[in-house]
């Protein structure tokens, strides 16, 4: 674990799909002027990689590659949070419906899961960041100082999946969206390797009849909470 200056302690936010964590891990570190990292951008950045290479990913039996050709990067512009692949930001092009579609199947692979999580672990080497994703409480950051597992109900999520899905005028009816995050809760759940659960030490937020502020105030005060047992 890093040697904590200035009480700047780690926060992981797991959950499943469409849960509202890169919402609330966002405006969180936003407020405690930290760094945010979206776990879930590095799968689809890696997935986008995979399939622009036009790699059989489920075959393939050799990863060298991650190591040698993956440079992930993260920039904040303009409160924009900002993915690099190689210096090209593919913000946008990883939430294509092709990603969507390959993107849980890509992070249930033991070796790009290893890539990925040395790179998550050496970006929390300094504490003062919050990050998102399915396995930070559990496996990336055992020892954070905060963990906090979001839930809604698979209605909630759905809605709010529809939603994201036509603000962005993609073409999928409720039902398409009610299949793939079944399919995804499925995989994200059910996978070998770092399956999603909540960490014993995690607190549990529902969100389904919260608003996003109420959901903010009451993590905020969580983490100073904790920044502050920690001084004393
Ligand atoms: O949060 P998201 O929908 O952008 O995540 C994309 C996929 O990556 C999803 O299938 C879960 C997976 N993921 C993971 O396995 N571990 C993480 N730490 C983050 C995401």
């Amino acid at each position: 674990m890093p040697d904590l200056k200035n009480f700047d302690i780690i926060i992981a936010i797991d959950g499943p799909s469409s849960s509202g964590k890169s919402t609330l891990a966002k405006d969180l570190a936003k407020k405690l002027s930290y760094r945010y990292i979206d776990s879930g951008a590095m799968y689809r950045a890696v997935t986008l990689y995979l399939l622009r290479q036009e790699v059989s990913y489920q075959e393939t039996n050799n990863w060298d590659f991650l190591e040698n050709e993956i440079h992930l990067d993260f920039q904040l512009d303009q409160d924009v949070n900002k993915i690099l692949l190689n210096q090209e930001d593919v913000s946008e092009l990883i939430r294509s419906a092709e990603v969507n579609e390959h993107v849980s199947l890509v992070a249930a692979l033991s070796p790009v899961r290893s890539f990925l999580v040395k790179s998550q672990q050496a970006m929390g080497q300094n504490g003062g960041l919050v990050m998102d994703g399915r396995d930070i409480g559990t496996v990336v950051f055992p020892e954070a100082q905060l963990k906090i597992f979001l839930q809604a109900s698979f209605e909630i999520r759905a809605e709010r999946r529809f939603k994201e899905q036509l603000a962005k005028g993609m073409n999928q009816t409720m039902e398409d969206v009610k299949q793939n995050l079944q399919l995804r809760d499925f995989i994200d759940s059910n996978r070998e390797d770092s399956p999603l659960f909540k960490a014993t030490d995690a607190l549990v937020l529902k969100n389904d009849d919260i608003d996003l502020e109420e959901q903010l105030n009451i993590c905020y005060k969580w983490a100073k909470e904790k920044m502050q047992s920690l001084k004393s």
